[in-house]
């Protein structure tokens, strides 16, 4: 009697245990979303740093961390930033097709999105979200090197904060990454089960099914 009594608190407490979209597909991809907003708004969240990947001209993949600056649920996109000169926008003038993938192993989920990458430069987008950038993070794109060239020693160290007014020269060298997503594979790690779904873009909506995982 007592062992039938310890079985029911401990289903109760498994069933306690899962999270409300678990089994529910349409809540799994607002979960989704609500996971990038997050990852936008805390710095500490693992979302927060996305790997991005590009085909480069030969086809192979290249890999990069990024700090996801935005997320927007209705129109489906996210904002990334970038050195104008950075190699990866080589990549994407050549083929937009991008993928982005995220682990958050508190939340115990891992998103990968198929997208499109859209270059922003000298335009009003690039120019909001260069006013909305802190002072600091604006020095990085003063650099005269390009990123990635090769140097003879480690370049100066950037100036410190009192130089930051002057910062506005980096304007000419950043550039806004608009990313439309087109797919969204989702898997949520539990004990129970593993839940694993994809949603595809498709005649207007996000069409999803739950894949085996
Ligand atoms: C935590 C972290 C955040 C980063 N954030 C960015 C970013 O927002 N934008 C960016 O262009 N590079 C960022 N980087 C640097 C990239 O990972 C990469 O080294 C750089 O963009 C050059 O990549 P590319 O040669 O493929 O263009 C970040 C690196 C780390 C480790």
């Amino acid at each position: 009697m007592a062992k039938t009594s310890t079985n029911t608190t401990d289903e109760a407490a498994r069933f306690r245990a899962l999270p409300w979209f678990y089994n529910d597909l349409d809540g799994s991809l607002a979960h989704a979303w609500a996971m990038l907003g997050r990852g936008v708004a805390d710095r500490r969240s693992a979302f927060h740093t996305p790997v991005v990947a590009t085909i480069d001209e030969t086809g192979a993949p290249r890999q990069r961390v990024m700090v996801l600056r935005a997320a927007d649920i209705a129109a489906r996109s996210l904002r990334l930033h970038t050195d104008l000169r950075s190699e990866k926008l080589v990549h994407i003038e050549e083929r937009p097709c991008v993928s982005l993938a995220f682990y958050d192993a508190n939340a115990k989920l891992q998103l990968r999105l198929g997208a499109l990458a859209r270059i922003h430069a000298q335009d009003s987008i690039a120019d909001q979200a260069w006013l909305n950038s802190r002072p600091q993070s604006r020095l990085c794109y003063e650099q005269a090197i390009a990123p990635g060239l090769p140097v003879v020693a480690p370049l100066p160290e950037l100036p410190a904060s009192a130089h930051v007014a002057q910062a506005e020269h980096g304007r000419l060298n950043f550039a806004v990454l608009i990313i439309v997503v087109q797919t969204i594979e989702w898997l949520y790690l539990a004990i129970e089960g593993h839940r694993r779904a994809r949603w595809v873009w498709k005649d207007d909506r996000w069409q999803g099914t739950w894949l085996a995982p």
